[in-house]
């Protein structure tokens, strides 16, 4: 009973944490921790990173939340990058537009953040599954002196409450819609469920000889590749939604699904995406010039897809490689320098 005792306070730890770092609407979030390196939140303190009123309130009240947000933010980011590596949008952050970055710049995913693509609506569930997931890893390894419920921070309010009060910035709040909210919110909650499913259980026999008369088993977290590779399939079948009325109601755009019912664990995007071909600056866009690709994979990575049908450069490069390797009595390893040469494309 111990465990399942556990893990009620660790659901109860999690959701606080997820309702105070539901994804806002703006382009500076909690996700650009995920961009900086150890000791600069701390450093800059709670009220001067990128948060809303309730997570600075949240931050100042468990300081030892902290790295493990920030932990959480990049295994998000980073799988976000190893998920679209091939695609012509892939995961590009604030890092790939502007070396030098104004230090006073919090954006992380710039315009996409808030564009309601389901490239944004992955942002938003590998986001989430990034925080859950090393949360409660550090629940989980004792590393943080509380994961249970606080009382004290029930009165940061309910979900709702938090995500239509103003934070911080009421006007331009107001100028976005409900339905993107709630197509966020969704999508985080998917994210977190990606956890929750890819979950794996373990059991260890106890018992005379291994008879395994009593067993104890427990439930760990699956590597985060599992829960990103999880999320990329959802990405895969994403449904297009659209607004009833200017109230948060969605539902499908397609009208064979739309009798049924909204799969919870789907990702749910309001606007299509662009084609991200060409550089738009404006948008975030960096365009697919200069990517690398692959002339005869037909993927997304294949020259014809990710080139976008303008054709691409080829270079050869020589490498030199230690080949031909021979064991010499005693002790050594000697071996010849080979070099090849390979072909390398990139999109024009
Ligand atoms: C990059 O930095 C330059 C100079 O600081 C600025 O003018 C430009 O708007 C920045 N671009 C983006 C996309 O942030
Ligand atoms: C709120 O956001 C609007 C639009 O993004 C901006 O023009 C305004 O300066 C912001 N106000 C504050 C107080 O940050
Ligand atoms: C994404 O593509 C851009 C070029 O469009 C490149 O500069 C950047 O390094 C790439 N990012 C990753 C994470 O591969």
């Amino acid at each position: 009973m111990e465990r399942s005792n556990g893990r009620v306070h660790h659901t109860c730890t999690l959701r606080l944490l997820l309702f105070t770092f539901y994804p806002i609407y703006c382009q500076a979030s909690w996700m650009w921790l995920g961009l900086t390196s150890a000791g600069v939140a701390e450093q800059l303190g709670c009220a001067d990173l990128p948060f809303t009123r309730a997570q600075k309130e949240l931050c100042r009240k468990r300081p030892f939340l902290l790295p493990s947000i920030q932990a959480g933010a990049r295994l998000g980011l980073a799988e976000c990058q190893t998920q679209f590596k091939h695609e012509r949008w892939n995961c590009t952050t604030s890092k790939d537009f502007n070396g030098s970055k104004d230090s006073k710049d919090f954006s992380v995913f710039g315009y996409e953040l808030t564009s309601g693509t389901k490239e944004a609506a992955f942002i938003h569930a590998v986001m989430a599954a990034g925080l859950v997931h090393a949360i409660t890893r550090a629940c989980s390894q004792g590393a943080m002196a509380e994961c249970g419920c606080d009382a004290s921070l029930q009165g940061l309010g309910s979900p709702r409450q938090f995500l239509e009060g103003p934070p911080g910035n009421a006007s331009s709040l107001r100028a976005t819609s409900h339905a993107l909210l709630a197509v966020n919110q969704h999508n985080s909650d998917a994210g977190r469920q990606a956890v929750d499913r890819t979950m794996l259980t373990e059991c260890r026999c106890h018992g005379v000889s291994g008879s395994c008369a009593v067993r104890t088993c427990w439930r760990s977290l699956a590597p985060f590749e599992r829960v990103g590779a999880a999320l990329k399939e959802r990405f895969e079948n994403s449904v297009e939604v659209l607004r009833r009325s200017a109230r948060q109601k969605v539902r499908r755009k397609d009208k064979v699904g739309r009798r049924g019912p909204l799969e919870r664990d789907r990702l749910l995007y309001l606007h299509r995406s662009p084609n991200y071909c060409l550089e738009d600056l404006g948008r975030g866009i960096l365009g697919t010039r200069g990517r690398q690709c692959s002339r005869t994979s037909r993927g997304a990575d294949g020259c014809g897809l990710l080139c976008c049908g303008r054709g691409y450069n080829t270079r050869v490069v020589r490498r030199a490689t230690r080949c031909a390797c021979k064991f010499v009595w005693c002790c050594y390893v000697r071996c010849r320098r080979c070099e090849s040469m390979t072909d390398i494309h990139t999109c024009k």
